[in-house]
């Protein structure tokens, strides 16, 4: 029995999704502890794409256990989507899915909110989904939120509601001097939803602390990236939620001490959707390349990412910072073809503080291409000698091992070196 995270190193999108999905297959419960319907997670089985935003990627996996803790924002709507996006198994989805009641709820307040900050923000936009994640958190801090548990006493809820309307209205309509919220509709949409809310609704620390006792290996799975942490990340240019492994005894309300592996996915090279600094972004034919032949756009927005080389120097803070024991190294494939790699090592002329400071110049390690497509290679031994010596260059610099590589979108594109779960 294990209870292990997956976590994102970079600034999101390294295939998180893909990497639960390989490992549900031996776990029996996945839980979200952070973030929202900003997330979007990719997992490609037999060919047919699925992209999961609020629910646990291991909902594609009949059987599996899917948990939503209270450190998740919630956005009923974005929930009841979700479920539905799955048709025919939409009822087998919402019987194994279960939600923290201290879920703060995400309502259309927050997106509206959302939006009118960052077309007022002084410094420019952070560049954010657009999803209502930022201001949903504010209110969590500020404890005028609604929470799921909220729902089970409708005309209790509805005069919260009605008083959360009157305090973000005033702001919408005078400071921001745009579109109010009509929070009658999402007052009727819950509660006409009500009875799956509270049929889904669960005391989720006491349901982990009872599968871990039972010896069910748990998997956590972590949304957005170390970069984009609220504390440790490119600040102000980051989510609102913590992402690193540390927030999920918080997140989800289980004992830190039981958290026994955490799993960094790392893309083999680097991308960023949003604005912020990324010292290591390419502007040339190379950067083009890497958007084109990644697919390198926005799961949840549809935005093209930004693209550039990998960087030792923040992959190893975000990996320290998470205490990664086994690093997971993805679109492998997606280099074939260029020359010479670099890799930052350093930099010249730094400024600032954290992982990847703005205002500075990177230094590099040239390290050589290859050209062999090595989609279909399964084990590691059969890969050509310069992608061994990229992988290991990275195990070496990291300190960290790495035990999957992927080398397509596939649910099966996959050597494994060693398992995550005994
Ligand atoms: P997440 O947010 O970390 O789950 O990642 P996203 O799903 O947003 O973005 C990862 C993208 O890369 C998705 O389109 C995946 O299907 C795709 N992907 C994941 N792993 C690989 C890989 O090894 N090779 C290739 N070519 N694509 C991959
Ligand atoms: P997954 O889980 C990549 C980025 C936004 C923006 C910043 C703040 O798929 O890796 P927010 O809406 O959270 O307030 O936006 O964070 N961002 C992501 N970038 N992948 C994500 O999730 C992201 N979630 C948020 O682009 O820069
Ligand atoms: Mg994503």
């Amino acid at each position: 029995m294990t209870a292990a995270a997956v976590i994102g190193l970079q600034w999101g999108d390294e295939g998180k999704g893909k990497i639960v999905d390989c490992l549900t297959a031996d776990a029996g419960a996945v839980v979200r502890f952070q973030g929202g319907h900003n997330a979007g997670h990719t997992i490609v089985i037999n060919g047919e794409t699925k992209i999961l935003h609020l629910l646990p990627s291991g909902a594609v996996r009949p059987g599996v256990e899917c948990l939503i803790g209270n450190g998740v924002v919630l956005s009923p709507r974005a929930l009841f989507a979700e479920v539905e996006s799955f048709g025919a198994g939409a009822a087998e989805v919402a019987a194994r899915l279960r939600l923290s009641g201290a879920c703060p709820l995400l309502l259309e307040c927050h997106r509206l909110l959302d939006l009118a900050r960052e077309a007022a923000r002084v410094g420019g936009a952070i560049g954010t989904t657009g999803k209502g994640i930022g201001p949903a958190y504010e209110d969590k801090a500020a404890r005028r939120a609604l929470r799921l548990a909220d729902v089970a006493d409708a005309a209790g809820f509805a005069a919260k509601l009605e008083s959360l309307a009157q305090y973000h209205n005033f702001m919408l309509g005078n400071y921001y001097q745009t579109e109010t919220w009509d929070w009658r509709a999402d007052l009727d949409f819950i509660l006409s939803r009500r009875d799956e809310l509270m049929q889904m609704m669960c005391p989720v620390p006491e349901r982990l602390a009872e599968l871990h006792r039972a010896g069910a290996n748990i998997l956590f799975e972590g949304a957005q990236g170390a970069l984009l942490d609220i504390d440790h990340g490119t600040w102000p240019f980051v989510t609102s939620s913590n992402t690193a492994a540390g927030n999920i005894a918080c997140g989800a309300g289980f004992a830190a001490r039981h958290l026994g592996r955490v799993a960094g996915v790392v893309k083999a090279y680097t991308t960023r959707v949003g604005n912020g600094p990324f010292p290591t972004e390419l502007h040339d034919d190379t950067g083009r390349r890497l958007a084109e032949r990644g697919g390198e756009v926005g799961a949840t927005t549809g935005r093209a990412r930004r693209c550039g080389w990998l960087d030792s120097v923040a992959l190893r803070y975000a990996a320290d910072l998470n205490g990664v024991d086994t690093l997971c190294l993805t679109k492998l494939d997606v280099l074939e073809g260029i020359e010479t790699l670099r890799v930052c090592t350093g930099y010249k002329n730094t400024r600032g503080g954290g992982g990847a400071p703005d205002d500075c110049e990177p230094e590099y390690a040239e390290l050589e291409g290859w050209d062999e497509s090595i989609g279909g290679v399964r084990r590691y031994q059969e890969l050509p000698r310069a992608v061994r010596g990229y992988v290991e260059w990275i195990e070496e610099r990291v300190g960290v091992p790495v035990s999957l590589l992927s080398v397509g979108p596939g649910r099966d594109d996959n050597i494994i070196r060693s398992r995550l779960f005994d």
